[in-house]
């Protein structure tokens, strides 16, 4: 059921031009995904939502854009270089297991079962079913000969590219994994030329990239992602307390937008990364399952105490209330963009069947992400209803992003809006002509109302402000 829902998801979502394959001409590029016309408008809107809900709601956060190089030095600081490679030898490499399918071929009769068995532990991100797989298949490490496998993990490996203008000159460098490391190398910046008391916090929206190995599920787990991570600088001893503020912080964040809560929980983490005392993620009810949508950790001192280490630079506070200097616990929101897209977009999608017997496909998106807030229709393309339609939206177009449509009659120009989760319709009908009132159509309810057409700005404000949902 569940996997036809999400089949159904990823066709609708290029269908209707949200999310395109990458590279689709060629085939494709495994685990990269283009946004079209539809999804640019919804990305940008969730990243709105974060961005007012960390700068403007806060006083004591501010933002960021740091570059997605930086210095080598920062993945070894950051602790990502020392641990991609560990990896080599030592652990399974799930890359070097699919390359042994030559040797599976001896198998002929079972390996339809292997590659079904396979595809299903990948789809459903089941580690210790692939582990299981290679037991039962007694597959040996290439390199040792031996079948002592550590358990499956997934690996976040790190692109590498060349820096500089010619092959002797350059340098290797790294495209980021995480944008956290760009926050972390400008907390002085940040400390200094914005005159910052801890606590305080740095936001920012931003590409990563990870050769992910298990790249699957769509756009929950990519190559090329973004994330919308904030840092908060606090004082040491006081992590537990702004920890818990940044979980509840957090989950009122996404039940403001009217997702049911029962789709959300917490998944406290018992085993913890290098950097962090405490963990947890905010898990997500996608057509898969729960999964991890975002993570708020308790990443201590540790990467500004080690970016002072690795630059021998100070990167300190000092505290003028208490007169003495340290180097500020760091407690992090980090939620990936794309993972709140199909979150809010596979929990939006509807077919409702209506009480003359037929289905209408809807998408139900919080209206303050809808990436179209209206489309205006003139009834008929004459007695001067295009031009009335035309000339309110002009009047709207710098506020909201608004559709004109005179093609088609009403009812499939009504579906087309649904479909892509336009929350209200105009329609300019003949009655405009006479005492200047226009209908407009909620996509949820599929009420229609009759307005005077001055009306419309302030109707759409006052659903559609942003204050009256943060
Ligand atoms: N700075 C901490 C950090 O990067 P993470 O748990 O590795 O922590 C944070 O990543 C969030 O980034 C995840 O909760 C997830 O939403 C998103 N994310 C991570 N890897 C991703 C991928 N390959 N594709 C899409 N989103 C990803």
């Amino acid at each position: 059921m569940s996997e036809e829902k999400f089949k159904k998801i990823i066709s609708h979502a290029k269908e209707y031009g949200f999310v395109f394959q990458s590279s689709e001409i060629y085939d494709g590029l495994s685990a990269v995904y283009d946004y079209g016309q539809n999804g640019v408008l919804l990305k940008n809107n969730i990243k709105d939502y974060w961005w007012k809900s960390m700068i403007n709601m806060n006083d004591n956060i501010v933002g960021l854009d740091s570059a997605i190089f930086s210095h080598p030095t920062t993945w070894k600081a950051s602790g990502h270089v020392l641990k991609n490679e560990k990896r080599i030898g030592e652990k399974f490499d799930l890359n070097m297991f699919l390359s042994t399918n030559e040797r599976a071929k001896k198998y002929n009769s079972q390996i339809n079962n292997l590659k079904d068995r396979l595809n299903k532990a990948l789809n459903e991100d089941n580690l210790n079913e692939l582990k299981q797989i290679i037991l039962d298949n007694n597959i040996l490490c290439p390199i040792s000969g031996s079948c002592n496998w550590t358990d499956v993990k997934q690996f976040n490996l790190m692109f590498n590219t060349k820096f500089g203008a010619s092959l002797e000159n350059s340098s290797d460098l790294y495209l980021r994994p995480e944008t956290a490391q760009g926050i972390f190398l400008n907390y002085m910046n940040v400390l200094k030329t914005g005159r910052m008391k801890i606590p305080f916090g740095i936001a920012q929206i931003g590409k990563a990239f990870r050769n992910e190995i298990i790249a699957r599920q769509f756009i929950f787990r990519m190559r090329e992602f973004e994330q919308m991570e904030m840092q908060f600088f606090i004082k040491p001893g006081d992590q537990k307390k702004w920890y818990e503020f940044w979980k509840d912080n957090r989950m009122k964040w996404h039940l403001s937008l009217g997702i049911d809560q029962n789709k959300f929980r917490f998944h406290d983490h018992e085993k913890l990364a290098h950097y962090a005392d405490a963990a947890c993620d905010i898990e997500f009810d996608f057509p898969f399952g729960f999964k991890e949508l975002e993570g708020i950790h308790s990443r201590t001192d540790f990467d500004l105490s080690n970016h002072e280490n690795f630059s021998s630079k100070q990167i300190k506070y000092f505290d003028p209330v208490d007169e003495k200097k340290y180097t500020p616990y760091v407690i992090e929101t980090s939620i990936g963009l794309d993972r709140m897209f199909l979150a809010v977009f596979s929990q939006s999608l509807n077919i409702e069947k209506l009480s003359d017997g037929t289905e209408r496909t809807v998408l139900k998106i919080p209206k303050i992400l809808a990436s179209n807030k209206c489309a205006i229709f003139p009834l008929v393309k004459k007695d001067g209803l295009p031009e009335i339609a035309s000339s309110l939206k002009d009047q709207l177009k710098l506020k909201y992003n608004v559709i004109y449509d005179e093609k088609d009659a009403i009812g499939k120009r009504y579906r087309r809006q649904d479909a892509i989760g336009t929350p209200y319709c105009i329609t300019i009908d003949h009655q405009t002509n006479e005492d200047n009132t226009v209908t407009i159509r909620d996509r949820d309810s599929m009420v229609q109302e009759r307005i005077p057409i001055e009306n419309i700005e302030s109707f759409l404000s006052q659903s559609l402000d942003i204050s009256n949902w943060l």
